[in-house]
């Protein structure tokens, strides 16, 4: 199959969180069985352009439409790691692109839009022809309704749609009128069974769009698919989903198990597998040290506890926070490395971050550091993720793969990952980690306590859990199956077009 994906980050050279890391994983996946895989991104100016390699301007002048006027676009190709990969240049005077960060600007919704219609303009103008155009979240829902109306009668008609849904809080939800930027129909568009919001009804809804106009919808977990059944997690959408519910399927996301790999890690002082985990101890007294946390006598013995995450409310913010504290009353240490879009919450984690400054257990580190983060993996022995809400969750596979046991909050992705140790109802094989439902402190404090405890009462069982959590399949490999079943699906079914 010939699978294009148009995304707004594709890990490592623009990524903010798991959606990056899942166009990635699944694109090499799909790759290795033999598909030709492109993915179309925003060509931003903050990527990480050390890891594309063989960036060239192609020899093309993109022409797309938006606010009524046609505008200029570069299109340059790179190669990041082995996936060609196109990147989309507005030569428009709003920058779009060109602004130091990837998201949380005042015009996402205009950057987005216009980088969808400018993405199939490319394809169009091109030749190129694919079987499957798959998008993710709202970002780039908008390609579906455009593809039908807009770029199926100017002949870009060889394909079917995929989209994935990562997260159902964000929505791309806009006064109707905004959508008559991209060249699409206000008045076609904005009815019940269209785009227009289920709660605001002057609003249309691009992720509504990507639901209702493509052939196949995914998320990322079978709990979460259930999850957004309801209001709570659906936000809106549950009833759209129920009707659509026929091409509706939650598939776990994988990691790319070649990017995470404790054994062959380049970015690990120490690599490590679990045969052999010694390098996994120098590697937490190397960042310990690094750190500036005290390794001597008893406290070599402490368990560190880590967490990386994006300090957002679906998080658990106020676990995260109780967690830190309960490590130290419970003589362990911990490390946080997280970043906040949100101002309040980055103030309230600097606040808590100059607290323990140079406190021999507790470091935080407010940033977002690649490099840090695999360091963080592999020195972790416990490694929280106290989520309100979680559509999949990435961060619990690859500390396993790095023999760091999650405690989690049973949600979406992590109740499909995660089984507690003590959970009798669950076969003693699978069982990996800790975990917890409610949302308050205690729910928290039994299972992470219980992991401190196991952890220096019981150290050759506990070598046992990290030896079997590091031995856990997590790659993509069957999951890339399911979608490559669902693609096969729509590309075969010749009644599989506008909905
Ligand atoms: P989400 O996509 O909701 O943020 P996931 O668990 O799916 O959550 O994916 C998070 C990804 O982002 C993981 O690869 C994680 O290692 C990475 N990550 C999150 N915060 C940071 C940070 N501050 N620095 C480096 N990597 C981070
Ligand atoms: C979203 C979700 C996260 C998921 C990721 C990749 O960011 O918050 O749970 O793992 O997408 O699908």
């Amino acid at each position: 199959l010939y699978i294009v994906n148009i995304s707004a980050e594709m890990a490592p050279v623009a990524k903010v969180g798991g959606l990056g890391d899942v166009v990635s994983g699944l694109s090499r996946s799909l790759q290795r069985k033999g598909h030709l895989v492109e993915i179309i991104l925003p060509k931003y100016d903050c990527m990480d352009y050390t890891r594309i390699k063989s960036l060239k301007e192609l020899d093309l002048e993109l022409h797309s439409f938006f606010d009524g006027q046609i505008h200029k676009n570069k299109v340059w190709s790179g190669i990041v790691e082995g996936l060609p990969v196109y990147f989309i240049e507005p030569l428009h005077p709003a920058k779009f692109f060109w602004r130091g960060r990837f998201y949380s600007e005042p015009d996402d919704f205009k950057r987005f839009t216009y980088f969808c219609r400018a993405a199939l303009e490319f394809l169009l103008q091109s030749g190129k022809r694919p079987d499957v155009i798959h998008s993710h979240d709202w970002h780039t829902a908008v390609v579906a309704p455009l593809y039908w109306d807009i770029y199926v009668p100017l002949g870009l008609d060889s394909a079917r749609l995929a989209f994935t849904c990562h997260n159902f809080e964000y929505q791309g939800a806009e006064p109707a009128v905004a959508l008559a930027s991209c060249g699409l129909s206000v008045r076609e568009l904005l009815r019940p069974d269209r785009m227009q919001d289920n709660s605001f009804p002057n609003k249309i809804n691009l992720l509504k769009g990507g639901i209702v106009f493509s052939n196949v919808v995914t998320t990322v977990s079978p709990t979460y698919a259930q999850e957004v059944l309801r209001p709570e997690g659906g936000k809106g959408l549950q009833g759209t989903l129920a009707q659509h519910s026929r091409k509706f399927y939650g598939v776990l996301n994988g990691i790319d198990d070649e990017a995470w790999n404790p054994a062959t890690d380049s970015l690990l002082n120490h690599q490590y597998s679990a045969d052999d985990l010694s390098g996994k101890e120098a590697n937490k007294q190397m960042l310990r040290e690094r750190l500036g946390l005290v390794t001597q006598g008893d406290d070599a013995r402490r368990p560190l506890v880590g967490c990386i995450t994006r300090l957002v409310p679906q998080k658990g913010v106020h676990l995260i926070r109780h967690s830190i504290y309960r490590t130290l009353e419970r003589g362990g240490q911990f490390i946080l490395l997280g970043s906040s879009p949100i101002p309040h919450i980055q103030h309230e984690f600097e606040g808590i971050a100059r607290q323990f400054e140079n406190h021999p257990q507790i470091r935080l580190v407010l940033k977002y550091d690649e490099a840090l983060s695999h360091s963080i993996y592999a020195a972790s022995d416990i490694f929280v993720i106290p989520s309100i809400f979680e559509p999949c969750g990435l961060t619990q596979m690859i500390a396993m793969r790095y023999g760091s046991i999650p405690v989690v909050r049973e949600t979406g992705g992590l109740a499909d990952s995660v089984f507690d140790v003590d959970n009798e109802s669950i076969p003693i094989e699978k069982r990996n980690g800790f975990s917890f439902q409610s949302l308050d402190e205690g729910g928290l404090n039994w299972a992470l306590d219980r992991a401190m405890s196991y952890y220096a009462q019981n150290p050759d069982w506990w070598e046992k859990l990290v030896r079997k959590a590091m031995k856990i399949d997590f790659s993509w490999d069957v999951s890339a199956d399911q979608y490559v079943d669902f693609y096969n699906q729509i590309v075969t079914n010749v009644h599989a077009t506008r909905t």
